[in-house]
């Protein structure tokens, strides 16, 4: 058993989680590294060990409930307890012109795997987990295109997008926290949803205007957040509000 602060990020070898997973370790908790794919995540694990983080490589595919599984028991018979858990993996695909009309269900289980259950089976793996931490953090992270309100708009900076498996899922991740935000109410765990904003990772071609860097910091704000803080919320990077931060609409 362990006293360090225990934090799990999932999809932690590159982007937005990698730089989380950076954050979170040069704030001295001891960082596990998810990651699907061994030579990658081995390599993150290197180099954040190189920058003085101590961190560890957990393989961790969100998709495979017996590699969900296998994590949860490996930080069990290891650790004893989890802090934080970030859950950042994410995919993001598109059917032809990105329209409703021409979504196929193949995509939308595609992202939905990854994006909704994936979550659902980590949270539910670790929970038992991050009920022994003294006040466990879950930041779930998702986005400004899930939020109905941002998205329909018609003055808004997302008035354009029409797609939909991405931005439902990430609709869906929204419900989630908030449901776990209620069923959790009661306990020291605050649950709450990420908004990195647009950032500049493989996800997008590297087309975003802000830094994997900046978008971790919500996760790390939400990850480090004061007995007092809130649950169930949507907060990050705002674009409909000047870019500042702040609680977004469902
Ligand atoms: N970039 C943005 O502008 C932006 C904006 C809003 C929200 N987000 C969200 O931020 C999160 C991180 O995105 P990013 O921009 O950092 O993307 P990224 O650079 O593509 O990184 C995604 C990470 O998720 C991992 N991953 C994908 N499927 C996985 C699975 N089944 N199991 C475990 N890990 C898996 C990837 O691993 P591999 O290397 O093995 O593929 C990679 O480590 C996502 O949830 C995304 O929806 C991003």
């Amino acid at each position: 058993m362990t006293t360090k602060t225990i934090a799990l990020v999932t999809g932690a070898n590159k982007g937005i989680g990698y730089a989380t997973a950076r954050q979170l370790g040069a704030l001295g908790m001891t960082v596990l590294v998810g990651a699907r794919d061994t030579g990658r995540g081995r390599e993150a694990e290197r180099t954040l060990r190189a920058g003085g983080a101590d961190a560890r490589f957990v393989p961790l595919d969100v998709t495979d409930e017996a590699s969900v599984a296998a994590a949860a028991k490996l930080v069990e018979q290891e650790y004893d307890h989890l802090d934080v858990l970030v859950n950042n993996a994410g995919i993001v695909r598109a059917d032809g012109s990105a329209l409703p009309s021409e979504t196929t269900l193949a995509t939308m289980r595609e992202v939905y795997e990854t994006n909704v259950f994936g979550p659902v089976a980590v949270t539910n793996a670790f929970l038992p987990l991050l009920r022994r931490a003294p006040a466990a953090r879950i930041v779930n992270v998702s986005s400004e295109v899930g939020s109905i309100a941002a998205m329909t708009n018609p003055e808004g900076a997302l008035a354009g997008l029409t797609s939909v498996p991405y931005p439902s899922s990430k609709t869906a991740l929204n419900m989630i926290t908030a449901m776990y935000a209620k069923e959790l109410r009661d306990t020291p765990i605050r649950i709450n949803a990420a908004n990195p904003g647009y950032c500049a990772t493989d996800f997008n071609s590297h087309a975003g205007f802000r830094t994997a860097e900046e978008g971790a910091e919500v996760s790390v704000h939400l990850a480090t957040l004061p007995a007092d803080g809130p649950t169930g919320l949507l907060w990050g990077f705002r674009m409909d509000e000047g870019g500042d931060y702040g609680v977004l609409p469902w």
